[in-house]
C-alpha cells in the first residue's frame, strides 16, 4: 500500500494494494471525474507534486511518464512511500 497527500487540506489516504486511488478518494468524497477507468482516456489526469508514480496508463508516452508531474488515479499507483496530489 501507499499514500496519498491532498495538497489543499493536508488529509492522507492510505491506498490498500486491491484499490485505486479514484476508488479510496471517492468513498472519502473527493471527486475526480473519470470515464474509462483503465488508464486510456486521460480524463481523470490528476497533478502529482511529490513522489514518483508507478504509471499504468496508455494516455501519457514514455517521455511524460518520465516527468512524474501527473498521473492516473483510476489505474495508475506509487513507487514512493506517498503521493502528493494537488487536489
Ligand atoms: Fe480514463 Fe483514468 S479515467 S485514464
Amino acid at each position: 500500500s501507499f499514500e496519498v497527500e491532498l495538497a489543499s487540506s493536508g488529509d492522507v489516504y492510505t491506498v490498500p494494494p486491491d484499490r485505486s486511488v479514484f476508488e479510496v478518494l471517492d468513498e472519502a468524497g473527493i471527486f475526480i471525474p473519470t470515464s474509462c477507468e483503465q488508464g486510456v482516456c486521460g480524463t481523470c489526469l490528476t497533478k502529482v507534486l511529490e513522489g514518483e508514480p508507478e504509471h499504468r496508463d496508455m494516455f501519457m508516452d514514455d517521455d511524460e511518464h518520465a516527468t512524474n508531474d501527473q498521473f492516473t488515479p483510476c489505474c495508475s499507483r506509487s513507487k514512493s512511500k506517498r503521493l502528493v496530489l494537488d487536489l
